[in-house]
């Protein structure tokens, strides 16, 4: 256990087996089709890179960085497009990956924005749902695991730029972000 976490909620190997399941459902859900997977930086780049690799199907990979404008502004859905997508996604299937869906609105915002370029569907998958934080509608059409609104890093999620690496998620400390 790392010094700083103070429960595993997802081990790797859990994790590993979600991953392995909720591709096993895409690729039954996809079947005979291609679909092009956007994947939002930096959080979903672990997700996305195991998640993709249990997909049996032909994709085709791009990746997107979206960033809030400030902590205050987060709740007023003010999402700045640093990177955008390099394919053509007109009259594709598109498949929009992001680590969590917590308040909703980053993954209501890009799929908005990717509706805009016409792909034939644009659905959206998740490995964790906070939804005990959602400010809007928006639902991931996957979603790994339901979490409680704990502070959770690991696996791409990161704290102050932290933690990302972690090969498990777990809550954090308090006393950590306690003293930022
Ligand atoms: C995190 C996470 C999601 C978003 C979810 O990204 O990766 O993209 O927040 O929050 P929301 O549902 O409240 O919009 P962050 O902006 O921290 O960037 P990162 O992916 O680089 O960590």
């Amino acid at each position: 256990m790392h010094k700083d976490i103070k429960e595993v909620l997802f081990s790797e190997e859990v994790i590993a087996a979600k991953v392995q399941e909720m591709g096993a459902q895409i690729t039954a859900d996809y079947a005979g089709q291609k679909l092009i997977v956007v994947s939002l930086l930096k959080g979903a780049v672990y997700f996305t890179a195991d998640l993709t690799k249990k997909i049996d199907l032909p994709v085709r990979l791009d990746f997107m960085i979206a960033s809030s404008y400030g902590d205050e502004s987060i709740s007023a859905g003010n999402i700045n497009v640093i990177k955008d997508i390099d394919e053509k996604i007109a009259g594709k299937h598109v498949l929009l990956i992001d680590d969590i869906i917590d308040t909703g609105l980053t993954l209501d915002k890009i799929s908005k924005l990717l509706e805009t370029h016409h792909p034939l569907s644009v659905k959206t998958a998740v490995l964790l749902d906070k939804g005990a934080r959602r400010v809007n509608n928006m639902n991931a059409d996957y979603v790994g695991f339901e979490i409680p609104d704990e502070f959770v890093v690991g696996y791409g999620l990161d704290f102050a730029g932290d933690y990302r690496n972690l090969p498990f998620i777990g809550i954090l400390k308090p006393a950590v972000f306690a003293k930022k």
